[in-house]
């Protein structure tokens, strides 16, 4: 087989990759070891920067996001005793969207534009090919151009990629996340820090709240009931605070998610590019991993558009580079959230963090800072 870029990985970054190629008039072929059904159906991340979502619409991709989606005009952050507003689109002059990233990856799938391989196996990345072994047990080899390393932080383009450099920061805790059957219990989306830990109110849909409670690394979901997380959420959320509540519901699912922070440079090693997690991987406070791999393939598509179809090597060239300060800015604004966010059990960094949301709470300056970042920046950035 031949086609001119093999795409590895069958997640967000990898499907939104074929669909810009796709427009872009250079053929993809995708290879994912997972089943279709098992990809669909992975509870992810949920905000959309507005620059992931002018792309998505103008690739059209936007239609079930601006019907079903739900503009959010900015965040709650919290403190015991006070919640505060950050309108974004005061702020930064940009909204985020509530959009799951199951629902993204829908629209991927229907619209079809992509050749995917599910259910491969024994992926070898070559210098100009790809050989693997499909759902059907056949050893097959696809001859390309190039590859595109969209597999995640478990996939084989990580290594492949021969990193010169690999930077890494673990946090000292992890999240404890439910998905509820039940209406969000706040219009937009809480952060709040609290001295037993930091916990955030999410959403996924009007029906559908997204709730999240700091826990120590190591924790199991099974020392954790339905009981005891209501009532640590109902703490940290300040549910009875000016007379706000917090509205239980059955909780659907329930898993545990370690926090880190990762990059590897560069993002290209001769045909081998990297997109999305493959690269980076970003705590999941202030919800970046999704816009991050989106704004990776917008500028992934350009290049290799560019190198293929018109045999102009000058984006591809600088991709590693272009990608990289973006990466950097989210890695940043993740890892300072985090922190700021997060109880570390020292009274000093409790000092330090209270100190820094008042700041960001009450001045123009904190808050628009915290905003331009979280709304996102352009795609070029
Ligand atoms: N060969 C082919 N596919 C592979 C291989 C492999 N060897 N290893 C892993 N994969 C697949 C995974 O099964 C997965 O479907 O690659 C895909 C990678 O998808 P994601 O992990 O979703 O990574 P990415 O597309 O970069 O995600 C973008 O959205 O919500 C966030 O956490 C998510 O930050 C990530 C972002
Ligand atoms: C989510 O809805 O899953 C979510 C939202 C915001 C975050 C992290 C996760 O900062």
């Amino acid at each position: 087989m031949r086609t001119q870029v093999a795409i590895i990985g069958a997640g967000p970054a990898g499907l939104l990759l074929a669909h810009l190629l796709h427009r872009g008039g250079v053929d993809a072929v995708v290879l994912e070891t997972r089943s279709q059904e098992y990809v669909a159906a992975r509870i992810r991340a949920g905000i959309l920067e507005s620059s992931s979502v002018e792309l998505l619409e103008s690739v059209g991709l936007g239609s079930r996001l601006r019907a079903e989606g739900h503009e959010h005009r900015g965040i709650y952050l919290q403190m015991p005793g006070e919640r505060h507003h950050l309108d974004f689109v005061d702020l930064a002059g940009r909204s985020v969207w509530v959009y799951g990233q199951t629902e993204v990856q829908k629209d991927l799938v229907a619209a079809a534009t992509a050749v995917v391989h599910y259910e491969v196996s024994d992926v070898v990345l070559h210098e100009s090919a790809v050989t693997f072994v499909d759902s059907a047990g056949v050893s097959q080899r696809l001859d390309v151009d190039a590859i595109a390393g969209c597999d995640g932080s478990f996939g084989v383009s990580r290594a492949a990629a021969a990193p010169e450099q690999q930077f890494e920061r673990v946090y000292p805790y992890s999240w404890l996340g439910v998905l509820v059957d039940v209406a969000p219990s706040t219009d937009e989306l809480i952060y709040a820090w609290h001295p037993d830990g930091f916990a955030l109110h999410s959403m996924r849909s009007p029906t559908v709240s997204r709730l999240y409670l700091q826990v120590p690394n190591g924790t199991d979901v099974a020392d954790w009931s339905d009981d005891r997380i209501w009532s640590a959420l109902a703490t940290r959320l300040g549910h009875g605070q000016d007379g706000w509540k917090l509205t239980p519901g059955p909780i659907t699912d329930k898993s545990v998610l370690p926090m880190r922070s990762y990059v590897q440079t560069p993002m290209r090693s001769g045909r081998l590019f990297l997109a999305g997690d493959a690269a980076h991987i970003v705590p999941p406070t202030g919800a970046k991993g999704l816009n991050l791999a989106i704004a990776d393939v917008a500028l992934l598509s350009r290049a290799l558009v560019a190198l293929l179809r018109d045999g102009d090597a000058r984006l591809a060239d600088s991709y590693s580079d272009d990608a990289l300060r973006r990466v950097w800015r989210c890695t940043h604004f993740s890892w300072w959230m985090t922190t700021m966010l997060h109880a570390s059990g020292d009274p000093f960094d409790a000092q330090l963090q209270l100190s820094q949301l008042r700041w960001v709470t009450s001045s123009a300056a904190g808050a628009t800072g915290l905003a331009e970042n979280y709304a996102g920046l352009p795609i070029g950035f």
